[in-house]
């Protein structure tokens, strides 16, 4: 009889029977044996798979161009995603966070201190000195990118203007980290917590970044903080999201009271939060920005 702790554990990366292993296959199953988290081979997309997903890509980039464009002091949010909707449908796309679990907007809008999934309304109107994330997610031909930015309206505080620039540089360290395959995502969280605790700032813990491509959220979880070596292996043809979101004050979140869809995500002591995201696919070179 045999103890069920003895069996093997499921192993996640098979090499298809027959073919030879590739460097990368070696490269993988080197690591599962050593106890670390692997892809699946689902998670590694194909050529045509990589070319619909930076056609997504293209399209959501041209969506926040757009808002960019338009966006200004005296606008709702819902202004802004009537925007998104529009320009989304007009190019043959869909907007991916419309009725996703119930969602109520094309795009997520998410003011001063709402952290993310703020719901766009035509009661909030954008004013002079606020700090808003723009979220958006494209389908095209069943593909999918995910990418936000920050706006400020007008001219901030020196304060708020610096957490959405130290947010950016957490983005980009989160990237600088991928400039080579098979690294961890703890490697890219732990660096991106270390860049927002130098500057005073704290790192969201209860959401994160996601592998994206064929779905809305994939694996893996891409946690923006961590310990090195933590997480999945990132390997050539991986395709995610990096999304910091980043506090003045204290990293805990919670809800809004009022908000009867349980999306909006708040800061629990108030503070103001931003965040930027960019769609990513790893290759041979590290990772190359899909949602440009
Ligand atoms: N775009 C968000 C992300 O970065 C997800 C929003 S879900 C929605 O993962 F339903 F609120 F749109
Ligand atoms: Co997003
Ligand atoms: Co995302």
């Amino acid at each position: 009889m045999a103890f069920a702790k003895n069996r093997k554990k499921q192993q996640r990366w098979i090499v298809p029977s027959g073919l030879e292993p590739t460097e990368m296959d070696r490269r993988i199953i080197a690591w599962e044996a050593k106890g670390k988290l692997v892809p699946t081979p689902q998670l590694i997309k194909t050529k045509s798979q990589i070319e619909g997903i930076r056609k997504a890509g293209q399209l959501n980039t041209a969506v926040l161009d757009t808002v960019a464009e338009k966006i200004r002091e005296g606008m709702s949010t819902a202004q802004i995603d009537r925007i998104v909707y529009d320009y989304t449908t007009a190019h043959g796309g869909t907007p991916a966070p419309l009725n996703y679990n119930g969602f109520p907007g094309s795009c997520c809008t998410s003011l001063n201190d709402v952290v993310c999934h703020g719901l766009p309304s035509q009661d909030e109107i954008l004013q002079e000195g606020d700090i808003i994330n723009v979220d958006c997610t494209t389908i095209l031909d069943g593909y999918y990118a995910d990418a936000s930015r920050m706006f400020v309206i007008g001219h901030t505080t020196p304060e708020r203007q610096r957490l959405v620039d130290v947010a950016w540089e957490c983005l980009k360290t989160g990237q600088q980290v991928c400039s080579q395959p098979y690294v961890f995502v703890g490697d890219l969280g732990n660096a991106i917590a270390r860049h927002a605790h130098a500057n005073g700032y704290t790192v969201v813990r209860d959401l994160c970044g996601h592998g994206v491509g064929l779905q809305f959220h994939e694996e893996p979880d891409v946690e923006h903080y961590g310990r090195k070596g933590s997480g999945m292996l990132l390997v050539p043809g991986m395709t995610f999201t990096i999304e910091p979101m980043i506090n003045a004050g204290d990293w805990q979140v919670c809800g809004d009271e009022e908000d009867e869809t349980g999306w909006i995500v708040l800061t629990e002591d108030g503070s103001d939060s931003a965040q930027w995201e960019h769609t990513f696919l790893m290759t041979e070179n590290g990772v190359e920005i899909i949602t440009h």
